[in-house]
């Protein structure tokens, strides 16, 4: 099963990617989760990664793309991957289109959660990120039963650097200019399935294992 996420920042991708993971037991691998376990351990890499981040802007593809095609060949891979803001360009898809290739493989689906801009930015604005683990909580939508700290490892949960508002509307024009054309792309190679992401979150999940199960 190997799985491309699409979706505007927000859209629930992340959210969505790790209840998949979970359910089928395969890896959910986010480039944005890589990153930012970069910026947090101060690699060089991180440092980079981090003066595009903060504006709303894609990490250059020279950074990104070998790293995250790489993290598909580790062992836990084998059957099968949830990938989750990676490829967000056509030429990063088309890189691992050839990568794939070289070795007889192909994706599965591309699932689109589709979350019109207007509910975008009360989103990101309410989401909160766990420090340590990543694990991701919403103030109204999805609390933390531990408040101001995550439940899975009790780190301290903060508001990401690139969720300010006026972050977001950027990180919104780009993924318009830059990520939407995907969902062209991977309707042309026919694996592309949209669900609607402006749904609780368990009714989204709820269309995505009746896709993964048909
Ligand atoms: P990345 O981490 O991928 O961020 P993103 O695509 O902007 O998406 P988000 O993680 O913000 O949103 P999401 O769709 O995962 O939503 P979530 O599930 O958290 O990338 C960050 C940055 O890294 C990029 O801007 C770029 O600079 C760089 N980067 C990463 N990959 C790159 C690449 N391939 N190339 C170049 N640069 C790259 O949900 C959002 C909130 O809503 C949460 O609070 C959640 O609890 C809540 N929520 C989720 N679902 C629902 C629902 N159904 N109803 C109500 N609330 C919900
Ligand atoms: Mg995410």
């Amino acid at each position: 099963m190997k799985i491309v996420m699409l979706g505007a920042p927000g859209a629930g991708k992340g959210t969505q990617a790790k209840m998949i993971a979970a359910k089928y037991q395969v890896p959910h691998v986010s480039s944005g989760d890589i990153f930012r376990a970069n910026i947090k351990n101060g690699t060089e890499l991180g440092k980079k990664a981090k003066e595009y981040m903060d504006q709303g802007l894609l990490v250059p593809d020279e950074l990104t793309v070998d790293l995250v095609i790489d993290r598909l060949s580790w062992e836990d891979c084998k059957n099968g991957y949830i990938l989750d803001g990676f490829p967000r360009t056509i030429p990063q898809a088309k890189t691992l289109d050839a990568a794939l290739e070289k070795i007889g493989e192909h994706l599965d689906y591309a699932i689109d959660v589709d979350v019109p801009d207007e509910n975008i930015v009360t989103r990101m604005s309410g989401r909160r990120a766990c420090v340590g683990c990543g694990a991701t909580y919403h103030i109204v939508y999805n609390p933390s039963k531990k408040g101001e700290n995550c439940e899975v490892c009790g780190e301290q949960l903060i508001l990401r650097d690139d969720d300010k508002p006026e972050t977001v509307q950027k990180r919104l024009s780009v993924y318009h200019e830059q990520t939407q054309p995907l969902i062209d792309y991977y309707a042309g190679q026919g694996i592309l399935k949209s669900v609607d992401g402006t749904q609780d979150m368990n009714d989204v999940f709820a269309a995505i294992a009746a896709i993964l199960e048909a």
